[in-house]
């Protein structure tokens, strides 16, 4: 089968707006369950798929998402193009709560997920390149969907992955401020690597829900605020994605 395109949906994207002719597909993998099952369907014409990263309800938090397991069945579907939509917080000036980044660095401090296809007994070790860590031809078209559907897309940033599923503390993200990070997440990573590990290209698109501890004056973060940040700026996911699959 092909796929023009797989969209991972993040905290606030559960189905993905617009997508017809839907099925679904619940597929097993060497590494257990998926997020959920896979659902296929049509987008401006063309061919994609849809996960919920954190399952249908929200269920799983960021280190029980069985990351291995969404990228091998997204891409034992056809998908060689993944957008990672990612909720995150914001750390430098310009990555304000709503909006929208496209980052193109990574630092991870996760810890404990599996992150790699070659941890499997026998299975050949690969040392793939991670320079990039991000497909920057995918990177390239989301910038460009952006500005054809006419929405700011900041382009660049290092997101910053960090375990969760708690907020970060105010030292934490000062810390992570002088590593050089612009963004901060809990899902970027391993989802990435296992990407780049399989062969398919991978871009993240970051919504800002809020900023990050400390950053934004306020003495602790507001999780109503959070929500509907996330609200408002999952609302330009789609146009966006339609641009992507309308522009080649
Ligand atoms: N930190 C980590 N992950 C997040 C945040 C945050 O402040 N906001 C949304 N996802």
């Amino acid at each position: 089968m092909k796929l023009d395109l797989a969209i991972i949906g993040g905290t606030g994207l559960y189905a993905f707006p617009g997508l017809e002719n839907i099925r679904r597909e619940a597929v097993a993998t060497p590494f257990g369950a998926p997020s959920g099952d896979i659902v296929l369907g049509a987008l401006a014409g063309r061919p994609v798929a849809f996960l919920a990263r954190h399952g249908q309800t929200h269920t799983l938090a960021p280190h029980r998402v069985n990351y291995r397991a969404n990228i091998w069945a997204l891409h034992h579907l056809g998908a060689r193009r993944i957008v990672g939509v990612n909720a995150v917080g914001g750390i430098s000036e310009k990555m304000g709560p709503r909006v929208l980044a496209v980052p193109e660095q990574i630092i991870d401090y996760t810890h404990g997920r599996y992150d790699s296809f070659c941890d499997v007994e026998g299975a050949k070790v690969e040392h793939v390149d991670f320079t990039e860590p991000y497909s920057p031809a995918l990177r390239a078209e989301l910038i460009a969907a952006g500005r054809r559907a006419g929405i700011v897309v900041v382009d660049g940033g290092c997101y910053g992955a960090t375990q969760g599923p708690r907020l970060e503390t105010r030292a934490e993200i000062a810390r992570m401020r002088r590593d050089g990070c612009d963004l901060v997440g809990m899902t970027g990573m391993p989802e990435a690597v296992l990407a780049r590990e399989i062969g398919v290209e991978y871009a993240c698109l970051a919504l800002v829900a809020n900023w990050a501890a400390g950053c934004g004056g306020e003495a602790s973060i507001s999780l109503p605020e959070i929500y509907a940040n996330l609200e408002a700026a999952t609302a330009q996911v789609p146009p966006i994605v339609g641009a992507l699959l309308a522009g080649n």
